[in-house]
Formats: structure tokens, sequence, C-alpha cells
């Protein structure tokens, strides 16, 4: 059986300056993640560790590197998926811990539910021995910084935030995402972010909605999106993807043409 992984740190322009550490740190995912999956891991432990490897990372919009709400919190959103029984599991705003994937994680494997949001998500994780954390760890200096700007009053840092003509220093950071294929053919999906510029409290994007911001089903293929988050959910992006594959587009079809219907959303997105 062949095996295959795919990570991704966003779909934007990137700024000039970010564009290595970016590719520095996709690299170090996917070669971290390739390691486990050729060893035989299975694709939903693999996806795990790829996106943990992200969060990690500085670079992306996830975990430590996170977007600041508008309440100066880092609140997190993430999901993961296993393609075989359709099995997920999602935290929506979590805040206090550092690898909200694997709480998403715990919550299908060791709770009845799929989704858990706020202070319930963070109560699970600390009861589930997740690795906690505080905000000011989360928190680098770029995004203290801009959180700084936008409260003194430079609103176009929001407002421009999807725009694609915006500047580009100026524009978001990357959701982060993996999907594997092991070789016992089980597909898995993951995604993790930490949303929005200045987003409101309590906010949740399409991150942790599955079919939005994750899907996965050994039948057909699995899908991990990033992007602007009230345009993906409207057209369950994934899920929309992998019924394209579904009905035998290849994949790079399928992904172009779920895409296309962000458009009557005016959504934006990868
Ligand atoms: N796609 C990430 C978000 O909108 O939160």
């Amino acid at each position: 059986m062949p095996i295959a992984l795919a990570v991704h740190g966003g779909a934007w322009n990137i700024p000039d300056e970010a564009v290595q550490p970016s590719q520095d740190g996709v690299r170090r995912a996917r070669e971290g993640g390739w390691r486990r999956l050729a060893e035989g891991g299975s694709a939903l432990d693999v996806v795990e560790h790829a996106v943990r490897l992200l969060e990690d990372d500085p670079a992306f919009d996830a975990g430590r590197g996170s977007r600041l709400n508008d309440q100066g919190m880092v609140e997190m959103d993430a999901s993961i998926m296993a393609g075989a029984g359709l099995e997920a599991g999602a935290v929506g705003a979590i805040r206090d811990v550092r690898h909200p994937v694997s709480v998403a994680r715990q919550v299908m494997e060791r709770s009845p539910h799929v989704m858990l949001v706020g202070d319930g998500a963070r109560d699970f994780a600390l009861a589930a021995g997740a690795e906690t954390c505080r905000t000011l760890d989360l928190l680098v200096g770029r995004e203290r910084e801009r959180y700084l700007r936008v409260r003194s009053g430079e609103r176009e840092l929001v407002e421009r935030e999807f725009d694609p003509e915006g500047l580009p220093e100026e524009g978001p950071l990357g959701t982060v995402g993996a999907v594997a294929l092991d070789r016992a053919g089980h597909l898995a999906a993951a995604t993790s972010t930490g949303g929005t510029q200045n987003k409101a409290a309590g906010r949740v994007g399409d991150t942790p909605i599955i079919g939005a911001g994750t899907y996965a089903d050994d039948r057909f293929g699995a899908a991990s999106a990033t992007g602007w988050g009230e345009g993906i959910l409207r057209v369950l992006l994934t899920k929309s993807a992998v019924d394209r594959l579904a009905a035998g587009a290849e994949p790079e079809l399928a992904a172009r043409s779920a895409l296309e219907g962000l458009d009557r959303v005016r959504g934006k997105g990868g």
C-alpha cells in the first residue's frame, strides 16, 4: 500500500521575511511526519504529530504564534478526523494549552462528544492531562505588536487581513494542517489555528468544524482547509472537496472546484 503525507502552513502571499521560516517549518513538519509514516505509523498519529510540530513553530498562526483576540487572549481551534470510521474530535476557542490538536484527539478518543469549546474544553484538557501553558507562553512579539497597533487605532490591520490587494506584511498568517494515508490504507486529517486578527472573544472559525476545516473518509480522500473561516464555514469546504473526489475528480481538480464554491460567499482560502 502506498503512503502519502501533505502538510500546509496556510495559503497566502507570504511576506519576504517570512518565506524562509514558513518553508522551514513546513519542511520540518513534513519530515517529522514522514519518518513516522515510513516506520509504519498510523495516519492519525502522523497528522497529529505533524500539526504539533507546526503548533510549536511561531512562524504560523497556531499554538505558539497564534493571533490575539480583541481581549488580548489566545483562543485556538483545532480538529482531527480518522477516515476509517469517520471518528472526529475538535476544540473551539480553547485557551492555555500547548497543543490544541492533541486535545481534539483526546475529545475524539476519551469523550462521547465531537467538539468541546471554551472553558469546558480547557477543563477537559486539564482533566485529560494535556500540556497546559499561559497566553504569554503562546504569544510572540509579532502578535503583541500587531495587537497594540490595532488597539491604538490601526483598524485596517483587521479590515484588510484577507484583502488580496492588501500589503502582504499585513496579511493573514497560516492556519496549519496535515493529511496522511498510511500503509493500512487509512486516511486522517488534522487542522489547527489561532484564528483571525482581533477576533471577538469566543469566535470559532472553520477549523474545528468537521466538514469545514477538516474531513477524512477512507473511501474517497482527506482535506484540511485554511483561509477566512467565515467563508469556509458556509460552504463546508473540506467536505465539498471530498465529495468531488467521491464523484471521481482528481485531487487537484477537486480542490480547485471546491475553492470555486467560495466565490459565492466572497470567501478566500485554500
Ligand atoms: N481558517 C482559520 C480561521 O478563520 O479561524
